[in-house]
C-alpha cells in the first residue's frame, strides 16, 4: 500500500510517499525558515500562503522521485493538528480534494503521533513498549508508548519547550531563526564550563521539565559579559566570538543534561529498556551522542529517527497513518466522506483509537 503524506502544521511543507512494505519511497520538503527569519519567528499568514504555493510542486516532485503517478496512491494522510489553523487547512484541504478526486481515503494524523512513531522508520525499528522523549519547538514530553494509539504522559514541560529554549537563547546570542541548529553549530567551538548555568528541576522527582529559568540565566550572563566590556545593555553582538561560543556551549550542555537525566529516570521508573527520541531537537548531535553513551552504560537501547526525519516532514505523517491503518484504527469508509476539520490545539492524550471521533469532524458539503 502506498500512502501520500502531507505535513503543513507550521513552517515546513513536507510531502512524502511511504510504502507499507518498502518504507519511505520519496520525501520532498520546503522549509520557510529564511522567509520567517526577518521576523524572528513564524508569521502564520505568510506560512499559510507559502504552503499553498509549495504543496502541489512538492507533490509532483515526490511522485517523480518515486517514479510513481497519482494512480499508484492508495490513501492520503495529512496533519490535522496541532499547529497553525491556516497552515493546517492547506494540507487538510489539499489532501481531501485530491483524495476525493481519486476516490481514495484521506486520513487525519496527529502531528505528535507522527513524530512519536517516526523512529520506527529507522532500521533497527524499536518495538513497543518504549519510553518516548518528544522534543520539538512546541513540545517537550516524556511518554510511555504501549502501542499505536496507547500513549501515557509521564511528564512534560511546565513552561518553554526544549526547542523553544534553544530558539530563545539563540536569539539572545544574536543568531538567526530557527536557533537550535545555529546554536548547536556555535557551541562546537565553545567551552561549556566557562559559564555556570542552572539545570531547573534536575534533582526534583517526577518527569516534568522547566526551561524558562535557563533563558533568564543566559540573559544575566550576557548582561554581565556586556558590562565587562563596557556596555550597559545586553547585546551579544558586542561580545567576542569565543564568549558567544562559550555561552552557546553552556546552554546546549544544560538543556541536554536535563533531557538526559529525566529520560533515564523515566526508564528506571517504568522498568522499560527502550528509549525513543523524536522531534526537531532529536537532530542535536550532542543529545544523540550523550544519550547513546548513557543508555549503553545502563544496558538500555536508544532509537532516533533518521536525522532528516527529526524535524517536520511528510514521511512521518504518512507512516503514522500506515501504523494506524495497520492497527485497525482507521475507518476507511468514514475517511472517504471527505468531511474534515483541523484542530490547532489537540492534546495527544485525547487521541484514542478512532481518529474520526477525536476530530469531531464537520461536513463542509
Ligand atoms: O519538530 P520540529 O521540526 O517542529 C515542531 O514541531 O516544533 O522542531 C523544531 C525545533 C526548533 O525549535 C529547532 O530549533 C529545533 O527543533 N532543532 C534543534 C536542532 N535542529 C532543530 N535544536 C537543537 N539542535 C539541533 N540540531
Ligand atoms: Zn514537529
Amino acid at each position: 500500500m502506498v500512502i501520500l503524506g502531507f505535513e503543513s502544521s507550521c513552517d515546513e511543507t513536507g510531502v512524502a510517499l511511504v510504502c507499507t512494505e518498502r518504507g519511505v519511497l520519496a520525501h520532498a520538503l520546503h522549509t520557510q525558515a529564511a522567509m520567517h527569519e526577518a521576523y524572528g519567528g513564524v508569521v502564520p499568514e505568510l506560512a499559510s500562503r507559502d504552503h499553498i504555493r509549495r504543496i502541489v510542486p512538492l507533490t509532483r516532485q515526490a511522485l517523480s522521485d518515486a517514479n510513481l503517478s497519482l494512480a499508484n496512491i492508495d490513501a492520503i494522510a495529512y496533519t490535522a493538528g496541532p499547529g497553525l489553523a491556516g497552515a493546517l487547512l492547506v494540507g487538510a484541504g489539499t489532501a481531501q480534494a485530491l483524495a476525493w478526486s481519486l476516490g481514495k481515503p484521506a486520513i487525519p494524523v496527529h502531528h505528535l503521533e507522527g513524530h512519536l512513531l517516526s523512529p520506527r522508520l529507522a532500521n533497527p525499528r524499536p518495538e513497543f513498549p518504549f519510553v518516548a522523549l518528544l522534543v520539538s519547538g512546541g513540545h517537550t514530553q516524556l511518554m510511555r508508548v504501549n502501542g499505536v494509539g496507547d500513549y501515557e504522559l509521564l511528564g512534560e514541560t511546565l513552561d518553554d519547550a526544549a526547542g523553544e529554549a534553544f530558539d530563545k537563547t539563540a536569539k539572545l546570542l544574536g543568531l538567526g531563526y530557527p536557533g537550535g541548529p545555529q546554536l548547536a553549530a556555535l557551541a562546537q567551538t565553545g567551552d561549556e564550563t566557562r559559564f555556570d548555568l542552572p539545570r531547573p528541576l534536575l534533582h526534583r522527582s517526577g518527569f516534568d521539565f522547566s526551561f524558562s529559568g535557563l533563558k533568564t540565566a543566559v540573559l544575566n550572563q550576557v548582561q554581565k559579559a556586556c558590562k565587562a566590556v563596557g556596555f550597559d545593555r545586553a547585546d551579544a553582538s558586542v561580545l567576542d566570538d569565543q564568549t558567544r561560543a562559550d555561552l552557546a556551549a553552556a546552554t546546549q550542555a544544560a538543556i541536554v543534561d536535563i533531557l538526559i537525566a529525566k529520560s533515564l529516570a523515566s526508564l528506571d521508573q517504568t522498568g522499560l529498556r527502550r528509549l525513543v527520541v523524536a522531534g526537531g531537537v532529536g537532530a542535536n548531535r550532542r543529545l544523540r551522542q550523550q544519550l547513546l553513551k548513557a543508555c549503553d552504560q545502563r544496558g538500555a537501547e536508544v532509537f532516533f529517527p533518521p536525522v532528516e526525519l527529526c524535524t517536520d516532514n511528510g514521511a512521518m505523517i504518512a507512516y503514522a497513518a500506515a501504523e494506524r491503518m495497520n492497527a485497525g484504527f482507521c475507518d476507511l469508509i468514514e475517511e472517504q466522506s471527505h468531511a474534515f476539520t483541523v484542530r490547532p490545539r489537540w492534546p495527544l492524550s485525547e487521541l484514542g483509537s478512532s481518529s474520526t471521533d477525536d476530530l469531531g469532524r464537520v461536513s463542509l458539503t
